[in-house]
C-alpha cells in the first residue's frame, strides 16, 4: 500500500453556516477521487450535518474537531464520536493543542478520545507538539516522543491512526520551523510509533502550523511528512486546494 498524504482543514470555530456549506460544495466540486492527496475538512460541530450533505457523493471526507471520551451520558455541551460517525464523519482530531490549552486535557484524556474515536469507528488524527519554551529549551524531542508515548492509543496502524505534528508556536504566527527541524521531529515521531505499532512505516505524520500555498510544496516534500493540517488557510477554497495540489 503507497501511503497517500492527508491534507486535513480545520476551521476550528470559524465560518458561519452559508461560508462553510459553500467552501464544503467547492471543495467537492473540485477535488477528484483519483488525486493523490486525500482531503478532510473539520467542520464546527453545530455546521457537521449542512457540510456532510454539500460532501455527498464526494471523495472529500468529513472530520469532528474534538469528541468526549464516552460514548453517552451527561456531558452539557459535549459531542461523543458515535455522534460524529452518525453524522457522517470518518476522522476527528483529538489533542490539538489549543484543546490541551483551553480545556486542560492531558495526554490521558487525548489517548482516551483516541480511543473512543477508535470505538466508533473514526479514525483520530492526534496531535502533539512543543512550546516556544520548550523549543528554546531544548527539549522539542523529549516533549513531542512523550506526548506519542502517552497520547496515541498502542495497535493501530496505518489505517486507523493519524499523528499531526503542530509546534505551538507555529499554530496561527506565520512562523514555521526550518526543515531540518521538521523532518528530525517527524523522524523521531516515526521511532517512537513504532514502540506502539507493527505498522509505523504506514502511519501518516502530518505537519501543522501556519502552513500555507507559499510553504507547502516545501513541507510536504520533507521525508516522513505525510500530510498538513490547515488551520487559516483551510477556510478559503483557493488557498486550500493550492496546499492540497502542492503534493
Ligand atoms: P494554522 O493552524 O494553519 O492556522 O497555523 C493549524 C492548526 O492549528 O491546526
Amino acid at each position: 500500500m503507497t501511503m497517500r498524504p492527508l491534507i486535513a482543514g480545520n476551521w476550528k470555530m470559524n465560518l458561519d453556516r452559508a461560508a462553510g456549506t459553500t467552501l464544503a460544495r467547492e471543495l467537492a466540486g473540485a477535488v477528484a477521487s483519483a488525486s493523490a492527496f486525500e482531503m478532510v475538512v473539520c467542520p464546527p460541530a453545530p455546521y457537521l450535518l449542512a457540510v456532510a450533505e454539500e460532501l455527498a457523493g464526494s471523495p472529500v471526507a468529513l472530520g469532528g474537531q474534538d469528541c468526549h471520551t464516552a460514548a453517552s451520558g451527561a456531558h452539557t455541551g459535549d459531542v461523543s464520536a458515535p455522534m460524529l460517525s452518525d453524522l457522517g464523519c470518518t476522522y476527528v482530531i483529538v489533542g490539538h493543542s489549543e484543546r490541551r490549552a483551553d480545556h486542560g486535557e492531558t495526554d490521558a484524556v487525548v489517548r482516551a478520545k483516541a480511543e473512543a474515536a477508535r470505538a466508533a469507528g473514526l479514525v483520530p488524527i492526534v496531535c502533539v507538539g512543543e512550546t516556544e519554551a520548550q523549543r528554546d529549551a531544548g527539549t522539542t524531542l523529549d516533549i513531542v516522543g512523550r506526548q506519542v508515548v502517552d497520547s496515541v492509543p498502542d495497535g493501530l496502524d496505518g489505517a486507523t491512526l493519524v499523528v499531526a505534528y503542530e509546534p505551538v508556536w507555529a499554530i496561527g504566527t506565520g512562523r514555521t520551523p526550518t526543515v531540518d527541524d521538521v523532518a528530525a521531529v517527524h523522524a523521531h515521531i516515526r521511532g517512537v510509533l513504532s514502540a506502539k505499532t507493527a505498522d509505523a512505516a504506514a502511519v501518516r505524520i502530518l505537519y501543522g502550523g501556519s502552513v500555507k500555498s507559499s510553504n507547502a510544496v516545501e513541507l510536504l516534500a520533507v521525508a516522513n511528512v505525510d500530510g498538513a493540517l490547515v488551520g487559516g488557510a483551510s477556510l478559503k477554497t483557493a488557498d486550500f486546494l493550492a496546499i492540497a495540489r502542492s503534493v
